[in-house]
């Protein structure tokens, strides 16, 4: 079908829950036929989907701008979100503010919480002989882990997530429904901030951004509040489809599990292979800030553009067999954490909790797919997993 369709950019929509399963074979055909091509929904924007196009303008912030527009697709009726949405220079200051928080060393001394939060969610599944795993462990654990990380408490999580999840859904649709969700939340940031403010934290994103600089000044309440929204949306989406993506995987491969089980020290590479091979951050808003050329194709200044990760994760010419789950895999130069200088913050911390989550699932024993029941998906810019039911 795809391939007598001319112009497979032209209705390429990243919301179209149809493609929300299987993307793959329009990502194929467009990298080998459109590499840089041309959209018509949400007010028009380009299609980026091979690797090397993607490493270039996610690199290059000068051509290819998160601020001027933002990063989402379609633009949101929001005040930019840092660190997303600005570029540097100022982007740097907060990375430079958030780095010790989000360090490899910080993040591993997280570990036996982190764990704690895994085995208490699993624990209750045991005595279930059928069970969603996506809404059970993924969801809550991904959750707990970074609504503490930075800075709310276990109590939030529900009414987070629920506000979170309806303007997840609206992004693409309807704008007024995010307002008031979205009002939620950031009240909901401010009443940790008032606790914050009583009581200074180093070990929190609230307490780093509040007590921290930026230019030289004290970080402003107004700043706190839309750079904890960001976060809070970069962490609970993307953790949630890389967890239940490899579950999925290892759910149906049993030798895998086997392998994973007997040779420890693969993880180091896994986690990795199930971050490019699931890719939940499927794609990301830019502005292309004067004309210029991207593969080879001209682009015009203003152009909105979607740097499609996800297909450049499952690129022939980068990765040999990418649509193979390859647990060794090295080198793995993936962009699943995205590319330059908006490379993923937290990806320290995400690693850690797809290993942690896989570990501890794989200590569980055996299990498998429930039969007469299918995966139900999302998509939009981000993409993956909300139920998936094993039993065993
Ligand atoms: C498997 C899980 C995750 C994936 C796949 C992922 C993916 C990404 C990607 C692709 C970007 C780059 C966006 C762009 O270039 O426009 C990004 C940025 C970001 N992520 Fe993640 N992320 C994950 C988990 C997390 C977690 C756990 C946190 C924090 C607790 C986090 C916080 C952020 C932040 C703050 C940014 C913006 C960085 C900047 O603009 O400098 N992410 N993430």
């Amino acid at each position: 079908m795809i391939d007598e369709e001319p112009g497979i950019a032209r209705t390429y929509d990243h919301f179209d829950i149809s493609l929300a399963a299987d993307p793959w074979p329009i990502f194929e055909a467009l990298r080998s036929r459109e590499p840089v091509a041309w959209s018509e929904c949400h007010g028009g924007f380009w299609v980026v989907s091979r690797y090397e196009d993607l490493l270039e303008a996610g690199s290059d912030w000068h051509r290819f701008s998160n601020a001027e527009h933002g990063a989402s697709l379609p633009e949101l009726p929001f005040p930019r979100l840092a660190p997303l949405e600005v570029d540097p220079p100022l982007h740097r200051e907060y990375r430079r503010l958030m780095n010790d928080l989000f360090s490899p060393a910080s993040v591993q001394a997280r570990e036996p919480k982190i764990r704690e939060i895994a085995q208490e969610l699993m624990r209750p599944l045991s005595d279930m002989q059928r069970f969603d795993y996506s809404k059970m462990f993924a969801t809550p654990f991904s959750q707990n882990v970074a609504l503490g990380v930075l800075g709310f408490h276990d109590s939030d999580r529900e009414e987070l997530a629920t506000w979170i999840a309806e303007i997840a859904i609206n992004v693409g649709m309807d704008f007024e429904q995010i307002f008031e969700p979205g009002i939620k939340v950031l009240g909901r940031i401010g009443e940790r901030m008032e606790e914050h403010r009583k009581e200074p934290r180093s070990d929190t994103l609230i307490g780093v951004l509040m007590g921290g600089e930026i230019n030289g000044e004290p970080v402003g309440d107004q700043d706190v509040l839309t750079t904890t929204f960001m976060v809070l949306f970069g962490a609970l989406d993307t953790t949630v489809s890389a967890i239940s993506g490899a579950a999925w995987y290892l759910a149906q491969h049993p030798e895998a599990r086997a392998r994973l089980l007997a040779e420890p020290e693969l993880y180091e590479f896994a986690v990795d292979e199930f971050v490019r091979w699931t890719s939940p951050s499927q794609g990301m808003g830019r502005t292309v800030m004067a004309d210029t050329t991207l593969g080879g194709c001209p682009v015009r200044g203003g152009d909105r553009m979607l740097l499609l990760w996800a297909s450049g994760n499952r690129d022939e010419n980068e990765f040999p067999n990418p649509d193979d789950v390859v647990l060794d895999r090295h080198p793995n130069r993936h962009v699943g954490f995205g590319a330059g200088p908006h490379r993923c913050v937290g990806s320290h911390l995400a690693r850690l909790m797809v290993r942690v989550a896989i570990e501890e699932l794989l200590a569980f024993g055996d299990f498998r797919l429930a039969a007469d029941s299918e995966p139900v998906w999302v998509t939009g810019l981000t993409r993956g997993i909300r139920s998936l039911y094993f039993e065993h």
